[in-house]
């Protein structure tokens, strides 16, 4: 694992948004992961820029999400569909017709799930995929619990997950109380990993993830056992993990 300390949250933006460059120059048609959240916001706005600069392009990319809420359709200002658009995907030469986010207005969840697997597998994997870490330590939403679950699925929010993510919605009631996600496998089956963190509040996580045991009580740090991880993490984020840096 690099575990990289950038000197600002910008720095982190601009080293996260080089290393996924890095990965489309290497690979036009690559396939990516992508991840949704305040965290990356930055980075995307680097890689739009790059686009209209023409140092990057993404006419040739494949991407995954990995994760929607269930229940929200894509036109919903909190679906993460409408996020991606926001963020990139209508900002840059992307094909939005290989975007990819799972079906969050399908309810049948058996459905959406393996489709989304078959889907990523018919694709050849994922390259590269970028995550956010949740202050209780998920993925995705792969939320603390007893195992690792390996493969997409659908799951109930956990209460801190949704008092986190209500900040973008009008009230709490109006915050989707399922999701559904890529799993834990899913993740670990991408050729590389980037994570980008940010902020105080996620000090003391990012110490327990990356450098305590690994255990679904704390589901990103099975991204120990991941080979070709590089973690990007904002002065704040990395204060607990100066002398692991
Ligand atoms: C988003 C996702 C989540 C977030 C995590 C951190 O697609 O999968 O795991 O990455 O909740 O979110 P922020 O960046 O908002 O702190």
């Amino acid at each position: 694992m690099e575990f990289i300390i950038a000197e600002s949250t910008e720095d982190m933006s601009r080293r996260a948004a080089d290393h996924i460059a890095a990965c489309l120059q290497a690979d036009p048609d690559c396939v990516l992961g992508l991840a949704t959240g305040t965290t990356p916001i930055g980075l995307y706005a680097e890689l739009v820029e790059d686009c209209a600069e023409g140092k990057v392009s993404f006419a040739g990319v494949t991407t995954f999400n990995l994760d929607e809420y269930r229940g929200l359709a894509p036109e919903h200002d909190q679906s993460y569909r409408y996020f991606m658009k926001k963020h990139l995907f209508d900002h840059v030469d992307i094909d939005q017709a290989r975007t990819h986010v799972p079906e969050g207005a399908n309810p049948d969840a058996h459905a959406v799930c393996a489709a989304y697997e078959e889907a990523i597998a018919a694709a050849g994997g994922v390259d590269m995929q970028l995550l956010g870490l949740g202050p209780n330590g998920h993925i995705g939403f792969n939320e603390p619990e007893d195992t690792f679950p390996a493969a997409t699925h659908c799951v109930d929010l956990t209460q801190s997950t949704i008092e986190a993510n209500s900040r973008l919605f009008e009230c709490i009631d109006d915050v989707p109380r399922q999701a559904y996600t890529m799993g834990i496998g899913t993740i670990m089956a991408a050729r590389s990993v980037l994570m980008v963190v940010e902020g105080a509040h996620k000090a003391e996580i990012v110490k327990k993830a990356f450098f305590g045991p690994v255990t679904p009580q704390i589901p990103a740090s099975i991204l120990q056992f991941h080979q070709n991880v590089t973690v990007i993490v904002d002065p704040a984020a990395g204060e607990l993990c100066r002398d692991k840096a």
